[in-house]
């Protein structure tokens, strides 16, 4: 099976498309819920372009809105976390009760009836097992429908006993499919991965695709502690279940050929005694994202160098970046942009 061409991954059209038709489209994991947990609490963010803020409002519901004031696109609140009791835009100040009604437009000298209906607007929010999920668009199937058999997957994980403890950034200079691919083979692990090659057996290292999420497995060699369950869910999510814990992996584009990764640990213990152990888990997956990046980066660097157009997947060990490929032109559709130019045509 072909790859995608070397242009999805720098094109400026193709960014555009995605944006609409996969991040606009797919429910969208901002990590752990517990910033919302109580009214006035809210989360901010930018996605894939969009920012967004999540609230608990006053009756206690999850309210969801563009982070843009619907006088002149001022932004409502900071990217970040905190509480508050109503929007005021940092820009004029008018104000946003946590419903998302405009309850005044300060000072405008524009009348009640000018003003009507110039909400918030709203997106979808949901919650599963303490993780908070957005959607942009208004239809579109509920969160665990969405998930589907990737939610069944992590039954059996007291996923609502571990505790956020830690979240790491890395700013990506590669497309969001350069790092989703990798993420989706276990082909590359005994050349970029020297560690994790000490404790597992490289040779039985398997990702098997189903319906829109995936499955790493592998043989841990004795004494190791990687041993674990890594899911990946379409498009850009992975949740990767460990004996004491997990780790929330989520990577959103910021530009044609940048993404933002987030990884968000959780523990089982957070007490002192746990600390060090805590430490080293986070240590060795920081290690792993570091090697991930470097080989993800030259791997961009060279698809935009413009003479390499597009490749062939091994059967034995890249069915599920063929079948994320596949899922990537279904999203796009006609709209898909034209295939096989260079960056400097
Ligand atoms: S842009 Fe928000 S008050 Fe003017
Ligand atoms: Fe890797």
């Amino acid at each position: 099976m072909q790859t995608l061409p070397a242009s999805d991954y720098w094109s400026a059209a193709t960014h555009r498309c995605e944006r609409r038709a996969i991040f606009a489209t797919e429910w969208q994991c901002l990590g752990p819920a517990a910033p919302v947990d109580a009214p006035g609490g809210y989360l901010a963010e930018e996605l894939a372009g969009w920012p967004i803020v999540v609230v608990r409002d006053g009756s206690g519901a999850l309210r969801a809105f563009h982070n843009v004031c619907r006088h002149r696109a001022g932004p409502l609140v900071d990217d970040g976390c905190g509480a508050l009791r109503s929007f005021v835009c940092r820009y004029h100040g008018w104000a946003y009760g946590l419903d998302g009604a405009l309850r005044s437009a300060r000072d405008s000298g524009l009348s009640d009836a000018e003003v009507a209906g110039l909400d918030l607007l709203p997106i979808c929010a949901e919650e599963w097992r303490g993780l908070l999920f957005v959607r942009l668009a208004p239809d579109g199937p509920p969160l665990v429908e969405w998930l589907g058999a990737f939610g069944d997957a992590c039954e059996g994980h007291p996923m609502e006993a571990w505790q956020p403890a830690h979240r790491a950034e890395h700013q990506l200079a590669c497309n969001w499919k350069t790092y989703g691919d990798n993420y989706l083979e276990g082909y590359h692990v005994p050349l970029v991965h020297p560690a994790l090659t000490r404790t597992v057996d490289p040779s039985s290292y398997r990702v098997e695709a189903f319906d829109g999420w995936a499955r790493h497995t592998v043989q841990t060699r004795a004494g190791a502690t990687t041993s674990g369950t890594w899911l990946w869910h379409w498009p850009n999510l992975a949740v990767n279940l460990y004996e004491a814990g997990m780790s929330v992996e989520r990577w959103v584009p910021t530009g044609p050929t940048s993404c933002r990764l987030v990884l968000d640990y959780w523990f089982a213990d957070t007490s002192s005694e746990a600390m060090e152990g805590n430490r080293l888990a986070i240590e060795g997956s920081t290690t792993l994202c570091l090697e991930d990046q470097a080989i993800c980066e030259a791997v961009q660097r060279n698809l935009e160098a413009g003479e390499y157009v597009w490749g062939l997947l091994s059967p034995r060990h890249e069915d599920s970046v063929g079948a994320f490929h596949d899922m990537v032109r279904t999203a796009r559709g006609p709209s898909n942009p034209p295939e096989g130019v260079t960056p400097d045509e």
